[in-house]
């Protein structure tokens, strides 16, 4: 990651970290069941093309199989069935395998883009499962990134756990439901925010994500979020209306961003505004990217 982060940067390129996808807790030290939750990682996978658009290079550390760049559009499709094998007939000959684009669109356009990105190498994608290996690379992240001082954003989409079980409460083997009821008692994750924008990456551009079920809380907690951890912005979310509609805040500003029906019927997607926006913010900060006020 340093050395990734030193190449781009010399090169003139801003570096952003996207955390994306959710984290595993595990219940038992020879896993056998964990908590998880909802996150697809779609907002990571395609704000990280976005970013790469914007003449960014991208740190990718995600969930591992949750949804990555470009590959994202065609996850839920079969590949065989895109697939036609074709001639094989005489002995020795191993045939064709043919692309049948009408069942992979845009295959051609994305592959392009997927293989300029890999020539230039600005994606390095880094995996995690577990709560513990998110935290830890996380952390390893930020200091190979603090290296490159303001040139550095970090962009916090991960659906991190708030609670676990330390290791030294788990159980070893597999909790048996002959017990009966299971009662867990998990301990708080420490806030990993605070470390990062004092300790570890003090010069970086910060923009964390909030997300609840309660819209009448939302703003409220993204402002005390700021209030708390001083760092640039923080996207508020909610669960149902995540994919159309997030209100971005800073310290001086709150901006809605909004997707219309015209724009979901073109595909455009609010990642792309959100990166749009964040990018002004962070090359001009006194640009009018969110500078909209909310009354
Ligand atoms: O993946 P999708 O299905 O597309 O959904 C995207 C999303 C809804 C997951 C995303 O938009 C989002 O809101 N992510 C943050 C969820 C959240 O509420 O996080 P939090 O309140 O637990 O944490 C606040 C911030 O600190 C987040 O940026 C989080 O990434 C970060 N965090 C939290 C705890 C921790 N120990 N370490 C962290 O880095």
């Amino acid at each position: 990651m340093a050395a990734f982060a030193s190449f781009h940067a010399e090169a003139g390129r801003k570096v952003v970290l996207i955390t994306s996808g959710g984290t595993k807790v595990p219940l038992e030290s020879r896993t056998v069941r964990f908590l998880d939750n909802f996150s697809s990682g779609r907002r990571g996978a395609s704000s990280a093309e976005y970013f790469i658009d914007s003449g960014y290079a991208v740190i990718f550390l995600h969930r591992h199989r949750s949804l990555y760049p470009y590959t994202r559009m065609f996850l839920t499709i079969n590949m065989l069935d895109a697939l036609e094998f074709q001639g094989g007939g005489a002995p020795g000959n191993t045939g064709e395998v043919v692309v049948n684009q009408q069942v992979l669109p845009n295959i051609a356009k994305v592959l392009k883009r997927y293989e300029e990105v890999k020539k230039s190498r600005l994606l390095l994608p880094i995996e995690f499962s577990t709560l513990s290996e998110y935290l830890h690379l996380l952390k390893a992240a930020a200091q190979a990134l603090s290296k490159i001082g303001s040139k550095a954003m970090f962009y916090l989409a991960a659906a991190v756990s708030d609670f676990y079980i330390p290791a030294s409460e788990m159980p070893e083997h597999k909790i048996q439901s002959s017990n009966g009821p299971l009662q867990l008692s998990m301990k708080m994750v420490p806030k990993i925010l605070s470390p990062l924008v004092k300790e570890w990456a003090p010069q970086a551009f910060v923009i964390s994500f909030k997300l609840e079920t309660d819209a009448s809380i939302l703003l409220d907690k993204a402002r005390r979020a700021l209030d708390t951890y001083r760092h640039q912005a923080v996207v508020a979310n909610v669960l149902d209306s995540r994919r159309g509609y997030v209100v971005v805040v800073t310290l001086e500003t709150q901006a809605e961003l909004i997707l219309t029906e015209e724009d979901v019927k073109n595909e455009v997607e609010i990642e792309e505004r959100i990166v749009i926006g964040t990018d002004s913010c962070y090359s001009d900060p006194k640009s009018s990217a969110y500078q909209r006020h909310i009354p």
